[in-house]
């Protein structure tokens, strides 16, 4: 069988930088608003007053320090909370794929190979910002790519769902030249009415070459061992946008149609899940967890990531091992362990063996064994 390598990654960081300070103010000034104006209804009982946020919070339950996203002018104005997005026409290339093309065009090159060698374009995130057409086929446009393209949606594991598809579509021959994109632009789903979500997501977008052995060029390459997929139904991330909202009959709740969670439910029960599922990948695979010497987790909760490399490895890892992007790009949904994957690689040697794992709303799960080539 023909082994797949990962031949480049890509990253895009939006211009705009945001800070937990920022958040915080401007949540805090639309909450003094909110409470001002509601004053008899939360006095009579009918509505509960809005708590302030706190930048100490944040930090000590999350780990996120800071993000970057494509509006910050929007989000931190009081009367506003989301990001402005000017409408573009249908002639100009729509957001979502103008973020793959900058990501795609760093992972290409560190291929070594152009927008004409790729015959399949995925692009996996979220959400997506229109229903049809697929954004992934605007980018195959944009490329002068070949072959064909679609978009996918697995939440946070949209990377590594997709990373699988690319590699089964090389392993069957249907693809020579995969291109995985992870377009986050999650400041247009975030909730920064309520300080329970304001601070948790950053925007960023990623980008994956993956190529048979016999196809690719000289220089860095990864070897995919292995990858694993799970789900299982859960209710504790959710965000109800969708096509049908504008049918539906009855009263919806508006703090619906964006993301919501029961963070510490989604804590308790995620990290036992997530760090079985990579024991048992390895296990499968023949390969001894003290023989990993990189673990690329999902970048949602340091909390979370401490957990899951404990449990896994029997002992705390040092920081090269687990390591953490969250800190800058707060939680930037399937771009996230990619991120980390593509930022953090420094000091492995040939053969060293390292995981990816995504984990996240569905829930679902992913991992991905690999094994550094030559550099
Ligand atoms: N500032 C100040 N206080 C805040 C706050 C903020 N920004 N956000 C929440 N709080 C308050 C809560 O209202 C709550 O107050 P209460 O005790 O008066 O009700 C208190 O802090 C504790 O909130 P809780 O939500 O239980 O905190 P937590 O320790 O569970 O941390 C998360 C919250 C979201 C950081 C954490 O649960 C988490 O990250 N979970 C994993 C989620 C995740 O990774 N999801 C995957 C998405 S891909």
């Amino acid at each position: 069988m023909s082994r797949i390598l990962i031949t480049g990654t890509g990253l895009f960081t939006p211009p705009d930088s945001v800070t937990n300070a920022e958040l915080v103010a401007s949540l805090g000034a639309a909450n003094e608003k909110w409470n001002a104006e509601n004053r008899a209804e939360i006095e009579r009982g009918d509505l509960e007053e809005r708590d302030m946020p706190s930048e100490k919070f944040i930090l000590r339950a999350s780990g996120i320090g800071h993000r970057y996203m494509m509006d910050k002018k929007g989000v931190l104005d009081p009367d506003r909370l989301r990001p402005r997005l000017p409408l573009r026409g249908e002639d100009e290339l729509s957001l979502q794929a103008e973020i793959c093309m900058a990501a795609a065009q760093e992972a290409l090159t560190q291929a070594g190979r152009e927008g004409a060698d790729v015959d399949a374009v995925i692009v996996g995130c979220s959400n997506l910002q229109r229903a049809y057409p697929a954004v992934a086929i605007e980018v195959q446009d944009a490329l002068g790519a070949g072959g064909f393209a679609y978009d996918m949606n697995v939440a946070c594991s949209s990377a590594t769902f997709a990373i699988q598809n690319a590699v089964d579509a090389l392993r069957s021959g249907s693809a020579r030249c995969v291109l995985v994109l992870n377009p986050e632009i999650t400041s247009g789903h975030n909730n920064f009415a309520l300080r329970e979500f304001h601070f948790i997501f950053g925007d960023a977008c990623t980008a994956v070459v993956l190529e048979s052995e016999e196809d690719a060029g000289q220089g860095e390459s990864w070897e995919v061992l292995g990858t694993r997929l799970a789900t299982k139904f859960s209710n504790h991330i959710r965000n109800d946008a969708g096509y049908l909202n504008r049918s539906e009959d009855g009263e919806r709740d508006p703090f619906d149609l964006v993301f919501r969670q029961h963070g510490r439910q989604v804590f308790k029960e995620v990290c036992p899940m997530v760090a079985e599922h990579i024991r048992s990948h390895l296990e499968d695979s023949g390969i001894a967890v003290e023989e990993l010497k990189r673990l690329w987790l999902h970048q949602a909760n340091l909390g979370m990531n401490q957990s899951i490399s404990k449990r896994l490895l029997g002992r705390d890892p040092a920081p090269e091992e687990a390591p953490v992007i969250l800190d800058e790009y707060g939680n930037t949904s399937s771009a996230g362990s990619i991120i980390a994957f593509h930022k953090c690689r420094e000091g492995l040697s040939e053969g060293d063996l390292a995981v990816l794992c995504s984990f996240g709303a569905g829930y679902s799960m992913g991992s991905v064994i690999l094994r550094k080539r030559a550099d």
